[in-house]
């Protein structure tokens, strides 16, 4: 095998608050010759996602965190160059853990084979990938039924927009919050929410109050803040919350307080339950029959903002705190 040059990002320090371009760093490297049982794969596309943000702070949580000086981790999707592995072959399709990196060498074990067929590939790290099953295992833990009335935050991105779909597909009438207009007709016109409005113009408990006069079913929680405040005073008896994700603290200095009305859930006898997708592998090939089969079907679309080259991948990064992606953020690699 020739010498494989390699760019790949790497946590150069951890943020306070925010984080800024200064926390990452591009560093160039070659790989070597392939060891015995490696597959050499080049990286088509990786995933920037919100949980990263909580990987570059110091300290315990349910990952690991970034480690000052090395490349980051998360989803990817490349072809196969090389391999001494005699699972894979040259020109297979797989998913990993290697993302942030043009190029990587791994056993067979860390690489999950994908049908080539279904197009485009970026879908495995959007629809068919770890945030579709997020919001597939997010409503089997609401335990969302026909004729619910299901409010998400979060609307129009990765999580979102996809749980309002199947949640559609289940027979729901679903509402969404999200960060634009653009976004709210996105929501509207693209993923057949039945109402959406935007969290800026005006207060969320009264935005909700116009779309969901009688009230909700489930809430499926990826902001937090206000828009939890809200589902509390909008859920009715016996109301579920999904608690998947509170983007709107994850750059906050200091622990945000709780939201005043907590009461509620003793009085509406609400339930709150944590997820954590990566509690749901086992459950995987049931998600790609059904999820997989949906969008086979037509039934549910992928949608996805696509950033070129992974020079742009910390601008992707940082994006998604500042809603710049409609759908799945997404690095084109290759
Ligand atoms: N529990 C799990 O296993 C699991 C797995 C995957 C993701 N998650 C969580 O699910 C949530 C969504 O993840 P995703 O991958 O689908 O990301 P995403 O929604 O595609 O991207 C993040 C979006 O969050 C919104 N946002 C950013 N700052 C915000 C703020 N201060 N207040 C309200 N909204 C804000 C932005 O949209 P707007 O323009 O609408 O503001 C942005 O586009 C995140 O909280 C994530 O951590 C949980």
């Amino acid at each position: 095998m020739s010498q494989i040059k390699n760019r790949e990002i790497r946590l150069a320090s951890r943020p306070k608050g925010t984080p800024t371009a200064e926390n990452f760093n591009l560093a160039r490297t070659e790989l070597e010759l392939l060891p015995d049982q490696q597959v050499l794969v080049h990286n088509l596309f990786m995933s920037v996602d919100p949980y990263m943000r909580g990987r570059m702070n110091e300290g315990k949580s349910y990952v690991p965190p970034f480690e000052i000086g090395k490349p980051l981790e998360g989803g990817a999707i490349g072809k196969v160059i090389e391999s001494c592995a005699k699972e894979f072959k040259p020109g297979d399709v797989v998913t990993s853990n290697f993302g942030w990196r043009e190029y990587f060498m791994a056993p067979a074990k860390e690489l999950h084979p994908v049908n080539q067929e279904v197009q485009p590939l970026s879908v495995y790290l959007g629809t068919l990938g770890m945030t579709g099953m997020t919001a597939w295992a997010g409503l089997q833990v609401g335990e969302v039924k026909a004729g619910d009335v299901v409010y998400i935050s979060g609307a129009a991105g990765a999580v979102g927009n996809v749980a309002g779909q199947l949640a559609k597909l289940r027979g729901c009438r679903v509402i969404g919050s999200a960060g634009s207009m653009e976004k709210v007709n996105f929501l509207r016109e693209k993923c057949g929410f039945d109402a959406a409005f935007d969290y800026h113009t005006g207060p969320v408990v009264e935005q909700l109050k116009v779309e969901a006069p009688d009230g909700i079913d489930v809430y499926f929680d990826n902001v937090g803040g206000e828009s939890l405040v809200a589902a509390l005073d909008a859920l009715r008896l016996n109301g579920r919350i999904i608690a998947c994700g509170g983007i709107s603290g994850y750059n906050s200095e200091k622990p945000q307080p709780g939201p005043a009305n907590l009461f509620n859930i003793t009085t509406k006898r609400l339930t709150m339950k944590g997820m954590i997708v990566g509690d749901w592998l086992d459950r995987r090939a049931e998600f790609e029959k059904e999820v997989g089969g949906y969008f086979r079907a037509g039934k549910l679309t992928n949608h996805e903002t696509l950033i070129e080259g992974i020079d742009k991948a910390v601008e992707a990064f940082l994006g998604l705190f500042q809603g710049q992606n409609v759908g799945k953020m997404v690095v084109k690699l290759a």
